[in-house]
């Protein structure tokens, strides 16, 4: 029987070790804050509610996060895990199954979490446990004679048996309609930390008869909390190995599995290439056969068939049409929009420019607000003007244009289809179809002029 779902994340620990102003659980983990991660996979269980509790570095939490649905419950003081539960407890269903995640506890997969509340739905204690080489400074597992859990003891609680034990309270709990309230209630702090342990809710649940049933993380990653930022670091490169891991699957080539991050989602069609030490943040598609460049930064972006992104490119909300070759050292800013076939070269900045297809602007430049038809050629150094101190001008250059070096075309103006401006212009009027236009001093030259020479 599956009943509602009410997930509680804690999160109002210190986080002493993190060294940092900034409440641990805000601290990103490939772009996103670690309980940004705990709050995906707990969406994905489509709970009825989420209740966070948090404690330390009060307010800046909820404001961060900035989810209105969630409820929020302050701890303070931090009296442990069991207190901090309870202060959630007002907030919860007494109908709802009931999932403890923790804050700190990034990568825990929705699959493993719904297997949990499948086993609380049907009345039993689900723990989440793994068996670690060092399981020091964790809460044991202790199992009676037959093999079931009977309990939790916390490491400074442990006798020398108990410590010998490799099997680990991982914290992540399911817990069974009806029945958090009672033990929550009869919790008591006489341990060696003087603390509230929600783990006590297990010898609760043995005691009244609740089955208590053992669950495993698919890896140690899975289960890795984050205390300092040596930690955080560690996890952030097993992390992106796993995402390098599921790119090779899926039929991506990465010249380095090792120098790739991925801070947000990248979708790869068929026989794409990446080499070295590039970064793609938010969200990006690529269409097949892609190739990214060294040390490319793409963020945002939509990518088609057979493009070439050469090294040192910088993409920030554009979209690419097929077979368009990018960079090296090109920079696209949002808006930017390329048709099939354009080539944009080294040191070409564009931002909210729509450029059509086989147009060119291969060196130098700087094109903004601007549309570009069809086969323009745009010469180096050719600087759309667009901005007059006050406000954004568009520049419209129309199909089969030429524009020569070295111009400035000063926003708003319009080549007509066409034209060719020669090098040098400042074109501050329309450009006429078909014509050549340009704005050039006479070219002159002294007869006889001499430099001058240093007076002795
Ligand atoms: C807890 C478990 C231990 C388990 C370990 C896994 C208890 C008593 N012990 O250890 O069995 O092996 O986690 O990491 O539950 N938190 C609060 N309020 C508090 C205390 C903690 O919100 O008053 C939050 C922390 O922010 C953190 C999580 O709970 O997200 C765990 O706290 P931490 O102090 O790291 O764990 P322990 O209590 O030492
Ligand atoms: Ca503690």
């Amino acid at each position: 029987m599956t009943h509602s779902l009410n997930i509680v994340i804690l999160a109002a620990g210190k986080g002493t070790r993190m060294n940092s102003d900034l409440p641990k659980v805000l601290h990103p983990l490939a772009g996103r804050p670690l309980l940004g991660h705990v709050l995906a996979a707990a969406d994905a269980l489509a709970p009825q509610r989420i209740c966070v509790v948090y404690g330390h570095g009060g307010e800046t939490l909820p404001q961060a996060i900035a989810r209105p649905e969630l409820a929020w419950a302050l701890q303070a003081p931090q009296l442990g895990t069991g207190h901090a539960v309870q202060q959630a407890l007002p907030h919860l269903d007494a109908a709802a199954t009931v999932l403890i995640l923790y804050g700190d506890v990034p990568l825990i997969r929705a699959e493993t979490l719904a297997a949990m509340r499948a086993i609380a739905d049907e009345g039993a204690l689900a723990v989440l446990t793994v068996h670690l080489a060092n399981p020091s400074g964790y809460g044991r597992i202790v199992r009676d004679a037959a093999g079931r859990v009977a309990r939790i003891v916390e490491q400074k609680d442990a006798s020398a048996d108990e410590l010998a034990i490799a099997e680990v309270n991982t914290g992540i709990l399911a817990i069974p309609p009806g029945l958090l309230g009672g033990w929550l209630s009869r919790l008591k702090n006489t341990n060696a930390q003087g603390e509230y342990y929600l783990t006590d809710i297990i010898a609760m649940a043995v005691a009244d008869g609740v089955r208590v049933v053992p669950c495993h993380p698919v890896a140690e990653w899975e289960v890795l909390g984050i205390n300092s930022r040596a930690q955080l670091a560690e996890l952030e490169r097993r992390h992106q190995a796993n995402l390098a891991a599921a790119l090779l699957t899926a039929g991506v080539t990465l010249a380095d599995p090792a120098r790739l991050d991925i801070r947000g989602t990248l979708e790869c069609g068929r026989d794409c290439t990446i080499d070295i030490n590039c970064i793609f943040e938010g969200s990006v598609t690529m269409g097949n056969g892609v190739k990214v460049g060294a040390h490319c930064v793409i963020r945002n972006a939509v990518i088609a068939d057979a493009v070439e992104i050469q090294p040192f490119s910088h993409i920030d909300g554009a979209e690419i049409g097929a077979n368009s070759r990018i960079g090296p050292y090109a920079r696209l800013r949002p808006g930017t929009v390329l048709a099939e076939e354009t080539h944009i070269g080294n040191f070409v900045e564009l931002k909210n420019a729509q450029v059509g297809f086989n147009s060119k602007i291969n060196h130098l430049s700087y094109v903004g607000d601007a549309t570009v038809g069809r086969r323009v050629n745009i010469g180096a150094g050719t600087i759309t003007c667009n901005y007059d101190g006050a406000n954004k001008h568009r520049t419209v250059i129309e199909d089969d244009c030429f524009i020569g070096s070295d111009t400035q075309l000063v926003a708003p103006v319009t080549v007509g289809k066409g034209a060719t401006l020669g090098a040098g212009t400042t074109l501050t009027k329309d450009a006429p179809e078909g014509q050549l236009t340009l704005s050039r001093a006479k070219q002159i030259t002294i007869a006889g002029w001499q430099r001058p020479v240093k007076s002795k």
